[in-house]
């Protein structure tokens, strides 16, 4: 949530300043502004809006500079509006900062600040910490701190930092220290670049691509002060580090839009591709079993594991959901599903027996963060089951496991759920291998999970056939999404993916469940879309289907290839090649992804950034 770019070097600051801001867009879309420093100038323009609307705004009105930080805004604290936008401006003027995340005692801090006579423009919990630090940085000089010193400015940041409760990643330009640009991090991501003679800032690799390959990660409580020059990384209790430099690997292709409208078709589309990744190089043969390079953990003490709990938001989470079936069907291992943002505070019984997975795409996720560092500090092995590289979850757990989906740009999570679900799949494998699972069933699971490129390529042929079903039912208002076992999570994330970026309320549940109250939605304007591939319980699923049609309700029903029986029962079908039950979820939710994304072009949404969401939501 938010995005946050600095730039300090020779160059025009805005340059990189507005196209990491377009790049970084999908973490807040709600205002986008910068600032830029010219000796003791600092030029700021802001507005409500998207950041081509920023663009717009400096056509008109130019702003020179060779340093400078921006800010795309998703708002936590105030309205959309053009004085809610960052930067913040604090005392008046000395001050230039970018914020993302939430201070929690801004409302103590406000009252303080204004007893001493700050005005506030704002609403934001963000403009406190400009006061803040203004404040703290003229008590420092009547101390008689030195005001050519970086250290003077370093100081009043440390003890702003002192007082703020909750999260930050900050960055911050002083009016009468041109040359300086501070940043510093708890909660919130923030990456900074190396280049020659200059440095970067950013709240992900992705601004960099094209600028710099060397990259330093901030970690919590750290500082950076940064100059063209020079790059010092202080951290609250180990004080100086040495700046540790990786080389960043994505290129700039990876987020080109190419031939597709949108990413989030762009993402569909690329599947067959992203699932072969996911599995690539972990299938071995030889020994029928999976293989990860980055687990950290040794056959004896995976043997002893007796539970595993994943835990994710949103997607992640209807991915964790497959992923417990299908571990428990072929690992014999209890694995429970917990949402993030409620294990993060609950203190569910855990043995020392139980291994804990974050599932998330951005790695970013505070909830999944939180959760995952409370199981740390509790002892239990965490592991990741992450996209981004060089992500905080992905540094902060003890292993993991990369989905190498490649950058997922559309905030409609697509390609990182059948990663993740192919990520499961091998876990199972692996862990079943250890256990109970017998090679010849090893060897039949990889020679399934080697198809499933070709499998999701001729599921995708169904799109000409999802466009005409969307065209009958776009303008419903609302939607039941219905499966059962492998497929239950399926109909939640169909469900998921139609309301976030249609806006049409959608419900998913287990199919048998709709009986218990939910079939009382069930209309002839409420379409309800079944995923009923053939699986054990296919009969149980084609009599709720009866059930709902002799309630006149309309119905989608996804399918294997030759279903004629769903053919007669259901109004509309999509159907999907025949692939083993454990297998279906990854098939079976590419037409809901395309399903959503056709309803909500017909609705005039703009599907690659839904209103009121974030691609990342690094705020609790
Ligand atoms: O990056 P993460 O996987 O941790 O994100 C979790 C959710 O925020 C995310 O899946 C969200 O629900 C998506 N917008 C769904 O499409």
């Amino acid at each position: 949530m938010c995005g946050i770019v600095g730039y300090i070097g020779a160059k025009p600051a805005s340059n990189y300043l507005l196209e990491g801001l377009f790049r970084l867009e999908y973490r807040g879309y709600d205002s986008a502004g910068i600032a830029v420093q010219s000796g003791d100038t600092i030029a700021v323009r802001k507005k409500t809006g998207r950041v081509g609307q920023l663009a717009e705004l400096l056509k008109a009105s130019p702003v020179t500079g060779t340093h400078g930080i921006g800010h795309t805004r998703w708002a936590t604290h105030g309205q959309p509006s053009d004085n809610n936008s960052h930067p913040h401006t604090g005392g008046n003027g000395e001050v230039v900062l970018v914020h993302n995340g939430v201070i929690e005692n801004y409302a103590t801090l406000r009252s303080q600040l204004q007893e001493l006579g700050y005005v506030f423009h704002s609403q934001t919990d963000t403009e406190v910490v400009a006061h803040l630090v203004a404040h703290q940085l003229e008590e420092e000089l009547k101390l008689g701190a030195d005001p050519d010193s970086n250290a003077t400015y370093l100081r009043a940041v440390e003890l702003t930092l002192k007082q703020l409760k909750g999260t930050y990643g900050l960055g911050v330009l002083f009016r009468d220290k041109p040359g300086l640009l501070i940043a510093a991090r708890l909660g919130s991501p923030l990456v900074v670049g190396v280049g020659k003679d200059e440095h970067y800032l950013a709240s992900d690799a992705s601004p960099l691509v094209g600028y710099t390959d060397k990259v330093v990660y901030l970690n919590d409580h750290e500082i950076a002060m940064i100059t063209a020059n020079s790059l010092e990384i202080l951290h609250r209790d180990t004080g100086s580090q040495t700046p540790h430099i990786r080389v960043l690997e994505q290129t700039a292709s990876d987020t080109e839009l190419g031939q597709f409208e949108h990413y989030m078709l762009k993402e569909i589309f690329e599947q067959p591709t992203s699932i072969e990744n996911a599995f690539r190089g972990r299938l071995d043969d030889d020994e029928a079993t999976a293989r990860f390079g980055g687990l950290n953990l040794d056959p004896q003490e995976l043997r002893r594991i007796d539970r595993i709990v994943l835990t994710a938001c949103g997607t992640s989470w209807h991915a964790g959901l497959v992923g417990e079936y299908i571990i428990e069907e072929f690992a014999r291992i209890p694995v429970e599903v917990e949402y993030a943002s409620e294990l993060r505070y609950r203190n569910p019984p855990m043995s020392e027996r139980t291994m804990v997975f974050a599932i998330t795409q951005s790695g970013e996720t505070a909830d999944t963060l939180a959760a995952m560092r409370e199981c740390k500090r509790k002892g239990h092995p965490t592991l990741a089951i992450c996209n981004v590289v060089g992500s905080s979850i992905a540094r902060e757990a003890d292993g993991g496991i990369y989905l190498h989906a490649g950058p997922e740009v559309g905030v409609a999570s697509t390609k990182a759920f059948t990663s993740q679900v192919t990520v499961l799949t091998l876990l199972a494998l692996f862990m079943g291998r250890i256990r109970h699972l017998s090679y010849p069933a090893g060897q039949r699971m990889i020679a399934n999970l080697r198809k499933m490129p070709d499998k999701i390529r001729q599921t995708l042929e169904c799109h000409n056939r999802v466009k005409e079903i969307a065209r009958k039912y776009y303008t419903a208002e609302n939607f039941l999404y219905l499966g059962r076992l492998h497929n239950f999570p399926v109909a939640l994330e169909g469900a998921l993916k139609l309301k976030e970026i249609s806006y049409i309320h959608a419900e998913g549940y287990p199919a048998a469940e709709m009986k218990h109250g939910p079939i009382a939605l069930v209309d002839e304007q409420t379409p309800s879309v079944f995923v009923v591939p053939r699986c054990q319980i296919y009969p149980k699923v084609i009599s709720n289907m009866e059930e709902v049609r002799a309630r006149r309700g309309p119905i989608i029903a996804i399918a294997c290839e030759g279903d004629d029986k769903v053919a007669e029962l259901a109004d509309d079908v999509i159907y999907v090649p025949d692939v083993d039950e454990y297998l279906q979820p990854m098939v079976t939710s590419v037409p809901l992804q395309l399903l959503a994304y056709e309803i909500a072009l017909l609705r005039g949404c703009n599907v690659d950034r839904p209103r009121n969401l974030a691609k990342s939501v690094t705020v609790e």
